[in-house]
C-alpha cells in the first residue's frame, strides 16, 4: 500500500517558524507504510518451518586485518530454489565482524562482482576516506567503468570526484566509540538500493569493557537479527523492480516504486520467516532493519515485553520496556526478552503489526526447555553522556520531500544529492541542533556524527527515540529535533534518508565537518 504524495507547504512553513506540527492522517496502516510492495512470482514456505541461521563470525587474516570478498554465490532462501545474492564472502548476511572499541580494524574488500561497489561502515566513527562515499569505488579487477550517475538530477558530477580502486581496497576502521551494534553494506552512487538487496550487508559488533561488565545474556544468548524483505522470481531469484537491470547504465526503478521497494517475504539472517529453539531464560536480541524502504511496528505473540538496553549508538543509561518497537529502515534495538515467562513447549512469534499480509509474520521462538540463568537487566547500563539544546552552537533546518522542480527526485532543502557540495559545514567538537522536517517516511541517517532526540512535534521524543542514535524515523509531516555531537573526524560525509530509493533517488547530502 502506498500513501499517495502531496505537495504541502505546510510543513516547511512550519519548520521555518520553528512551531509544533500536528501529525497528519497518520492512524491506518496504510499510513504506516512506506513503499509498494512487490509481489513474489513463486509458493512462498509456511512460516517457521526452517532454522534461524546466525551469520558466521568473521576470522582475521593476522591481527587486526580482515578480507571480505564480494561475489555471486547461489543459495537456498525459499526451499526447493536458488537464488543468486551479492554477498561479502557470498553469503547473505556478510560475516559479523565481531570487535572491540579503541582496537583499529582493517578490511579489505575484493570485489569480484560485475558492478562496482563502496562499502560503508553504518554508524562508525571512521575517517573520511574509509567511509564508503558514494563515487569512492571498488572495481573489480580487469574491469573498466565509466562513471554512472546523478541521473535523476541531470546533474553533472565533478569528474575528480570519482575514484576507482582496481580489485580491492582497504578500509581502515578505528572504533574509538562505545559498544554498539553497527552494520555494513553497500553504498554505490544510485545503485544502493538493489545493491543492498542482493545482499551485500552484515554486522560489525563493537564490544568494550563497560557492555562486557554488565550481566546482560552472553554468548549464544546475544543474538542479532538482520530483519529485511525481499520478492522472489519463479526461478527463485531476487525481484527488484531496476529500470536497468544490469545496474550498469540507468540508475533508479519502475515509476511504481519511487517511494521505495518493499518484499513479501521477510526474511532474518536470510531466512524466511525462520524459528529458533531457545531456552526458557533470557536473551539479548540486537534487531536490525536492513530494509531498503519496510517499516515494522514489531510485537511478540501471545503478549510479551521487550526490555530496551541499547539504540543505534550503543547502550542507554537505563533500560526501557515496550510493548512494540517501531523500527524504520537501519536503525537498531538492543533489546532482553524474557522466554521464562513462556510454558516451555510454546512458540512465541514476532510479529509486524503495520502488516497485514505475508509481511505480518517475521520470525519464531520455540522454548524448548527450562534453564539456567545467571543473566540480569541492571536498573543502570551506562552513564552516557548528556547533551542540551544550550550546548547547540548552531540551528539548522533540513526539509526532507519531493521536489516539484526536481521531478523524480527526492530532495532536501529542495536540493537533490550534489557530491561536492556541502549543505552544511559543522565544525569538528560542536553541537548542532538540527530540526528535521518531512513530507512522508523517512528515515533520516547521519554519517560519523551521533545524535540524541530533543523533540517530536514540539512534545517529547516518543520512548524509544532514546539514546545515542545515527537514524531517526521521521513520519509524514512530522517536524523532529535532533542534537548532533561533530565528534571524531573532519572530511567529507553524507546525511541522507536511509529508504534506499529516496538514497538513490537523490535524497542525500554532503556534511563537510571542518
Ligand atoms: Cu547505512 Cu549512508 O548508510
Ligand atoms: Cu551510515
Ligand atoms: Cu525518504
Amino acid at each position: 500500500m502506498t500513501r499517495p504524495y502531496r505537495l504541502s507547504r505546510r510543513g516547511f512553513l512550519g519548520v521555518l517558524g520553528g512551531g509544533a506540527l500536528a501529525l497528519a492522517g497518520c492512524g491506518r496502516l496504510g499510513g504506516e507504510t512506506s513503499g509498494r510492495t512487490l509481489t513474489s512470482a513463486l509458493p512462498l514456505p509456511a512460516p517457521f518451518t526452517g532454522p534461524l541461521p546466525v551469520p558466521q563470525v568473521a576470522r582475521p587474516v593476522r591481527p587486526g586485518h580482515y578480507e571480505l570478498a564480494q561475489r555471486a554465490a547461489k543459495v537456498e532462501i525459499i526451499p526447493g530454489t536458488r537464488t543468486e545474492v551479492w554477498g561479502f564472502d557470498g553469503v547473505f548476511p556478510g560475516p559479523t565482524l565481531d570487535l572491540r572499541r579503541g582496537n583499529q580494524a582493517v578490511v579489505r574488500v575484493r570485489n569480484e562482482l560485475p558492478v562496482p561497489t563502496s562499502t560503508h561502515l553504518h554508524g562508525g566513527v571512521t575517517p573520511a576516506d574509509s567511509d564508503g562515499y558514494p563515487t569512492d569505488l571498488v572495481v573489480a579487477a580487469g574491469r573498466g567503468f565509466r562513471p554512472v550517475g546523478g541521473h535523476h538530477a541531470g546533474m553533472r558530477i565533478d569528474p575528480d570526484l570519482w575514484k576507482f580502486h582496481p580489485g580491492a581496497r582497504d578500509y581502515v576502521y578505528p572504533l574509538d566509540q562505545r559498544a554498539a551494534t553497527l552494520w555494513y553494506h553497500d553504498h554505490r552512487m544510485d545503485f544502493t538500493g538493489p545493491q543492498v538487496w542482493r545482499g551485500l550487508a552484515g554486522f560489525l559488533l563493537v564490544r568494550d569493557d563497560e557492555d562486557d561488565a554488565l550481566p546482560l545474556p552472553k554468548g549464544d544468548r546475544d543474538i542479532p537479527l538482520m530483519i529485511c524483505d525481499r520478492a522472489f522470481d519463479e526461478d527463485g531469484a531476487f525481484r527488484y523492480p531496476s529500470r536497468d537491470p544490469s545496474l550498469l547504465v540507468r540508475a533508479g526503478v519502475d515509476d511504481a516504486y519511487m517511494e521505495g521497494v518493499q518484499g513479501d517475504v521477510v526474511l532474518v539472517n536470510g531466512a524466511p520467516w525462520p524459528e529458533l529453539e531457545v531456552d526458557a531464560v533470557r536473551y539479548r536480541l540486537r534487531l536490525l532493519n536492513a530494509s531498503n524502504a519496510r517499516r515494522y511496528r514489531l510485537e511478540l505473540r501471545p503478549g510479551g515485553r521487550f526490555v530496551q538496553v541499547g539504540s543505534d549508538a550503543g547502550l542507554l543509561a537505563a533500560p526501557v520496556e515496550h510493548d512494540a518497537v517501531t523500527i524504520a529502515p537501519a536503525e537498531r534495538f538492543d533489546v532482553v526478552v524474557d522466554f521464562s515467562a513462556y510454558p516451555v513447549g510454546s512458540r512465541v512469534t514476532l510479529v509486524n503489526t503495520l502488516d497485514d499480509g505475508t509481511a505480518r509474520n517475521v520470525m519464531a521462538f520455540r522454548v524448548a526447555r527450562k534453564a539456567a540463568d545467571d543473566s540480569a537487566i541492571p536498573a543502570r547500563l551506562s552513564r552516557p553522556k548528556r547533551i542540551r539544546r544550550s550546548d547547540a552552537v548552531t540551528t539548522r533546518v533540513f526539509d526532507f520531500r519531493k521536489s516539484g522542480e526536481w521531478a523524480g527526485a527526492w530532495t532536501i532543502n529542495g536540493r537533490p544529492f550534489t557530491p561536492g557540495t556541502p549543505l552544511a559545514r559543522p565544525r569538528l567538537g560542536t553541537v548542532e541542533l538540527w530540526r528535521l522536517a518531512s513530507d512522508f517516511h523517512h528515515p533520516v541517517h547521519v554519517h560519523m556524527a551521533h545524535f540524541q532526540v530533543l523533540t517530536r512535534n514540539g512534545k517529547a521524543p516518543a520512548a524509544t527515540d532514546g539514546g545515542w542514535k545515527d537514524t531517526v524515523d521521521l513520519r509524514p509531516y512530522e517536524v523532529v529535533e535532533v542534537l548532533v555531537r561533530f565528534e571524531g573526524h573532519r572530511g567529507r560525509y553524507m546525511m541522507h534518508c536511509h529508504n534506499l530509493e529516496h538514497e538513490d533517488m537523490a535524497m542525500m547530502a554532503d556534511i563537510e565537518v571542518v
